[in-house]
């Protein structure tokens, strides 16, 4: 599985793929808040980081999913549910016990994907990002207001 093995941490000295992040977030304060008790993990090929995703520790036992992103030019090909895997295998090598991943009531698609890889509803973060973004968020015709959280057993 070649782009499986594309997956790596982001080296130090390496620039932040910023406009990937933005992509499943549209706040950079928030990202960089993240970013800074985070591993964040790329696909790459020839230079070109055509997807990522954050890794953050929660507690001992639970980790989340931050941002998960693929570049809309590779959109649809599987990548998004590699990085998935990805994130489980090692989430779990890590000695984690429990993946969350958290995403707007109006992410119709990302729901989609996440429950079909398993992880289920576990709870609701009212008026999320109402709260934390400074505009109004839409998508798939519905305002973006409340934040899902999936988890997933490792
Ligand atoms: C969400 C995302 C990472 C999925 O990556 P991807 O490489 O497109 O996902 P895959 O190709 O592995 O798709 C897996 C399945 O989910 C579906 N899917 C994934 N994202 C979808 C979306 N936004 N809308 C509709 N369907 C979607 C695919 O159609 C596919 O369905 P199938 O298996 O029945 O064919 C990618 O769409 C993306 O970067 N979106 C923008 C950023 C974002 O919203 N990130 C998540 C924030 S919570």
């Amino acid at each position: 599985m070649r782009i499986f093995n594309a997956i790596r941490p982001l080296k130090k000295d390496e620039k932040i793929p910023y406009k990937l992040l933005l992509l499943a977030d549209p706040s950079k304060e928030l990202i960089d808040q993240y970013l800074a008790v985070s591993t964040l993990y790329i696909a790459e090929e020839a230079g070109v980081v055509y997807g990522v995703y954050v890794l953050t520790p929660i507690d001992s036992n639970i980790a989340e999913i931050k941002n998960i992103s693929v570049d809309e030019s590779h959109q649809g090909k599987g990548i998004g549910t590699l990085l998935l895997r990805h994130a489980e295998d090692t989430a779990r090598e890590k000695g984690y016990k429990t993946l969350i991943i958290g995403t707007g009531n109006s992410s119709i698609g990302q729901l989609y994907l996440y429950q079909k890889m398993g992880f289920e509803i576990c709870g609701i973060k009212k008026d999320f990002f109402i709260i934390n973004y400074k505009k109004p968020l839409w998508e798939n015709h519905i305002q973006c207001k409340h934040m899902i959280l999936l988890s997933k057993t490792l």
